[in-house]
């Protein structure tokens, strides 16, 4: 049943995004700057390095510029650099800083929109057409915040993912990333949006972002693999949560993640044991409850 799991896996890491946005002490930028570099050493190519949003809505990730511009400036030809935007502004801003792929929120439940980013959806699309025209050397992708669940609605129909996947794709969008943003999600959930997504909108391209909230990340992560999703995203260290979904924790641990995946032959191209050590500088650096499963377990020479 597990043979016919693609071979390869896309990690996102959004640990310097969704993890360090819900850490309320400011963490200086450039131990930000050390987390990531050492990140990249792990063998990790593909980050979400910050959100380009009000500093008074996430006072932490006010050093968005400069955090990219000295991440680019140094590793720009080694990695995958893309940041979370919410409006144009923000896009403009990641453009400024060097980003050449933005993440765009959009939430599947109006009311998480309009708690997150004070926005409708019509307002949301219309922005994110004007991102699309006035930016024509952005790569846009959408994440599409509680596809699977809201904090305020409840459970999120898969008919209203559909639909706001049809308007964001009508405006030239082909990546979509489907986040459970309070972590909420079970295996049948995630399998049955996965599957059914991927049939509806063949010409797109379909990640995960799965919280770990109630302990499901991994058993979500594997469903999605099972329905042919390859793109994850995931945190040092299980860091990250929505500070606008009341009751939201931490995503899937990229090392937790790497452990599953290299247990299953498939490959990340990641140094599990320098992966675990950057969750020792986060332990000393950020001042947050860190519980993955690898950062806790003994690494085994001959299991190795
Ligand atoms: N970057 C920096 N500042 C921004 C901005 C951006 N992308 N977009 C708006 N602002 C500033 C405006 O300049 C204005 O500043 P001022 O008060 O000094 O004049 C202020 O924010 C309000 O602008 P407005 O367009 O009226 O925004 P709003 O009050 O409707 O808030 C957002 C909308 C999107 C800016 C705000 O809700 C936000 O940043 N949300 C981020 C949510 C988030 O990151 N959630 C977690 C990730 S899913
Ligand atoms: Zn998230």
């Amino acid at each position: 049943m597990l043979d016919s799991l693609p071979s390869q896996v896309t990690i996102n890491e959004v640990g310097p995004r969704d993890g360090f946005q819900n850490v309320a002490v400011f963490i200086p930028t450039g131990e930000k700057i050390a987390i990531v570099e050492q990140l990249i050493d792990a063998g990790l190519k593909n980050f979400e390095l910050t959100s380009f949003v009000s500093p008074k809505a996430i006072p932490q990730l006010a050093d968005a510029a400069e955090l990219c511009r000295t991440i680019l400036e140094r590793h720009g030809d080694k990695i995958n650099a893309s940041a979370l935007i919410p409006n144009l502004k923000g896009a403009q801003s990641a453009w400024e800083a060097g980003i050449r792929e933005i993440a765009c929120v959009i939430s599947v439940s109006v009311s998480h929109n309009k708690a997150n980013i004070n926005r409708t959806h019509e307002e949301s699309l219309a922005e994110l057409a004007k991102i699309v025209d006035s930016l024509p050397g952005m790569k846009v992708r959408v994440d599409l915040a509680t596809a699977f669940a809201c904090p305020f609605e409840g459970w999120t129909s898969v008919d209203s993912v559909y639909d706001l996947t049809e308007k964001v794709a009508r405006l030239g969008v082909k990546d979509i990333v489907l986040a459970d943003t309070i972590g909420v999600a079970t295996p049948n959930r995630v399998s049955r949006l996965s599957v059914g997504i991927r049939q509806a909108f063949p010409a797109l391209n379909f990640g995960l972002h799965i919280h770990d909230t109630r302990g499901m990340g991994l058993a979500n992560t594997l469903s999605g693999l099972m329905a042919g999703i390859t793109t994850y995203e995931t945190s040092i260290a299980g860091l990250g949560g929505c500070p606008f979904a009341p009751g939201a924790a931490g995503n899937t641990a990229t090392e937790d993640l790497v452990n599953m995946l290299s247990g299953m032959n498939i490959a990340t191209g990641v140094d599990l044991e320098k992966l675990i050590a950057v969750v020792g500088l986060v332990n000393q650096k950020v001042d947050a409850k860190t519980n993955s499963h690898m950062s806790q377990s003994k690494l085994y020479e001959s299991l190795k």
